[in-house]
């Protein structure tokens, strides 16, 4: 007899869903799973295992009703939205996607920097809607070579940002509230690392200890020429405040790949012509999402078949 798992969420490319198929009985749940749903009761006692995404991950209660649990395994590299410690108490094993997706989500926030930076979006837009013969006023961007980035989180993917923009000719500093990997660049504080930086790119982790770590007096201290980029999670910010930064010009730019309400973007970050905005996709390639699939059920076999997990979350 197969395990019964549960797919949550979305994501699911063909391949992944034809490997999981073939391994699992799977319980497809694009949702989230409503506990007190009749048909979903009916198998809840079965469920072995949960395959889900960084953002839907597992709630407390989607938990509570799951008493043969053995195994979550995270398609991403994020574990916020899990809830660690209820699942260690309970002796179930979380296991996510780190590495092969780091390449592709920092080159999305280089991208991100520079789509903002250089006004990409406004420029494509004063093309298309034929501005241009028009001989329509346009602002002169800021360039990127001797400016500091501050990156903060210098995890995998801090840590690629910086070894890209380096190659731009940006200087980096970083912080993190660990003593990171290169002493000499760390800053004191996100305060003062904002206050020394040009622009600011986001890398932590979600979760309790990052949450609202970035609000106006960040913003403030990055100021008007300054451009930020969040690719870590919508929560590491007070969204309010930057919009409010945004909006009276006391920061520059920004550029958005996460929100704290997805998909839900607020009205007045779409309107705005200083940011650039995505919907979530910085490990949104066919080989970083063939990667992670590949990962994750690797994950989820070897827990059923007695081996070592490949990528346990500590
Ligand atoms: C994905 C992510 O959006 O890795 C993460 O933590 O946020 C993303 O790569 C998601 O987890 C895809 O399932």
């Amino acid at each position: 007899m197969k395990p019964e798992i549960l797919v949550l969420g979305s994501v699911w490319s063909a391949e992944v869903r034809e490997r999981v198929e073939a391994a699992f009985a799977c319980h497809f749940m694009p949702g989230v799973a409503d506990a007190n749903d009749a048909n979903f009761a009916s198998i809840a006692a079965r469920i072995r295992g949960v395959l889900t995404t960084g953002t839907v991950g597992i709630t407390p209660q989607l938990l509570a009703s799951l008493p043969a649990l053995e195994i979550v395994t995270v398609h991403g590299v994020g574990v916020d939205a899990v809830p660690l410690d209820l699942l260690a108490a309970r002796g179930i094993h979380v296991t996510n996607t780190p590495d092969v997706l780091t390449d592709d989500v920092a080159d999305f926030a280089v991208l991100l920097l520079l789509a903002a930076v250089r006004r990409l979006p406004l420029l494509d837009r004063y093309v298309r809607d034929a501005r241009w013969p028009a001989k329509a006023p346009l602002t002169q961007a800021r360039s990127l070579r001797g400016k500091v980035a501050g990156i903060v989180g210098f995890g995998r993917i801090g840590q690629a940002v910086a070894s890209r923009l380096q190659g731009f000719g940006i200087e980096i500093r970083y912080y993190q509230r660990s003593a990171g990997p290169a002493p000499e660049k760390r800053s004191d504080s996100l305060l003062a690392l904002a206050q020394e930086s040009d622009m600011l790119v986001l890398c932590m982790p979600g979760g309790s200890d990052t949450t609202r770590m970035v609000g106006a007096e960040v913003f403030e201290a990055l100021g008007p020429d300054a451009t930020l980029v969040n690719i870590a999670r919508g929560s590491v910010l007070d969204q309010a405040a930057l919009i409010a930064a945004l909006e009276s010009g006391r920061l520059g730019a920004a550029g958005l790949d996460v929100f704290e309400h997805e998909p839900q973007v607020p009205a007045a970050l779409r309107a705005m012509d200083n940011v650039v905005l995505t919907p979530h996709v910085g490990s949104f390639t066919v080989e970083a999402r063939r990667a992670m699939g590949r990962l994750a059920l690797d994950n989820l076999v070897a827990h059923f078949a007695g081996a070592p997990l490949p990528t346990p979350v500590k």
